[in-house]
């Protein structure tokens, strides 16, 4: 049984019912074979089914989504999905999250449980709720949480019980001037460099954050410092992002000042600053998409969206920023033969890898979720 109020370790899961193990073996069906079956059951069971796909997963399983788009967006498209099942191509925070905002017999599968995000580990319910008792002792003013949607449902379940918001990398600003609206401070997390890019743009300066580390005594900050920040980052990040640095930026301009580079804001400060453009998965493709050909970028974010954006306009460069292909690989975790699973489970009515969130659960989290859809 999970801890509810652990952090959620997509592992644990895939170990309790074994179905991380290879369902439909190589030798039982060859990769080629795998795509025409996907295919055919697709179309045989398009009425019950719907395919949901994040920008980040690889081609051979985006090309079978219904629908595609950024956190933000699958989860406004969840709350008006009127199939019974739902396939989640992407990772397990956002499969909880469309379970969340769909209807209570509608059933959400996530093709392989083990794929987590490293980003949303890094902060477990224990912990924040260690940290705010901290933050609370430290201060009279009102802080608000706001959390990232790449979060386990128990820490959405805690910042919707605690009068904050859920942000999406599309939203971040509207939602943290929202919450600076309702109160004193901030309570970011997981990811300090979302918050630290937004809040910065936001033209709050770097001196009014800081960072709480839960590795830390007391997050490694005094109650002083606690009362005197406006802005209280989680000590989290995105991996992934961590592979795009200000040497890269400065490397790819020397060698082409002509080209943009643009990246995605869970990268640091640094790259950030140093990078022309910055936005979400949604924002990139847009701004890729709507450049006159001849255009030139080189973009820090994850590598099967770069490579799709290359492929999909020839008639302009689109490079990754780093040169050491930084690939999401829980992501990556989502393959054509587990989806096949899914749907084969589907077929045969026994579906398998449900994503389920408690009901208490949910209905805090949804409190959350529906103030940041309610932000205008
Ligand atoms: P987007 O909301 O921009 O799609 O980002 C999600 C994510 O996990 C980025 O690492
Ligand atoms: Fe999580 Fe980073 Fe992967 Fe996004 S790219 S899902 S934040 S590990």
């Amino acid at each position: 049984m999970l801890d509810l109020f652990e952090s959620h370790d997509s592992s644990k899961d895939a170990e309790n019912n074994g179905t991380h193990k290879p369902i439909i073996s190589e030798d039982e069906l060859s990769d080629a074979n795998v795509l025409i079956e996907l295919k055919k059951i697709k179309e045989e069971l398009r009425d019950q089914v719907v395919v949901l796909g994040h920008h980040y997963q690889q081609d051979d399983v985006i090309n079978f989504a219904d629908i595609t788009g950024d956190s933000l967006q699958l989860a406004r498209e969840a709350a008006n999905l009127d199939k019974p099942y739902i396939i989640f191509c992407g990772v397990h925070f956002m499969a909880e999250t469309t379970d969340m905002l769909t209807k209570p017999n509608q059933k959400v599968i996530l093709p392989d449980l083990r794929a987590g995000c490293s980003m949303a580990d890094m902060a477990k319910r224990s912990e924040i709720d260690k940290a705010w008792a901290f933050m609370q002792k430290s201060t009279n003013e009102k802080i608000i949480p706001v959390t990232y949607i790449n979060c386990a449902a128990t820490l959405k379940a805690f910042v919707g019980d605690n009068d904050g918001s859920i942000c999406t990398s599309s939203n971040a600003e509207k939602i943290i001037r929202w919450a600076l609206d309702q109160g004193d401070k901030l309570l970011f997390f997981p990811d300090q460099h979302l918050g630290r890019n937004t809040c910065f743009k936001m033209g709050i300066p770097l001196t009014d954050m800081v960072v709480y580390n839960p590795n830390m005594l007391n997050g490694g900050l005094t109650s002083e410092q606690i009362n005197k920040a406006k802005v209280i980052l989680w000590y989290g990040f995105c991996s992934v992002h961590q592979g795009f640095t200000l040497e890269q930026v400065h490397a790819t301009k020397k060698r082409d000042p002509s080209i943009t580079v643009i990246v995605h804001p869970e990268c640091n400060f640094e790259v950030t600053q140093a990078a022309d453009d910055n936005g979400s998965t949604s924002y990139i493709i847009d701004k890729i998409t709507k450049a006159p050909a001849g255009s030139k970028f080189a973009v820090g974010t994850e590598i099967n969206l770069v490579n799709r954006l290359a492929q999909e306009f020839p008639n302009k460069t689109i490079l990754s920023l780093s040169p050491y292909q930084c690939l999401c690989t829980t992501m990556y975790r989502v393959r054509p033969r587990w989806l096949l699973a899914s749907f084969r489970a589907i077929k045969d009515n026994k579906p398998i890898n449900i994503i389920t969130v408690p009901d208490d659960i949910a209905r805090s989290s949804l409190k959350a979720l529906n103030r940041m859809l309610d932000v205008k």
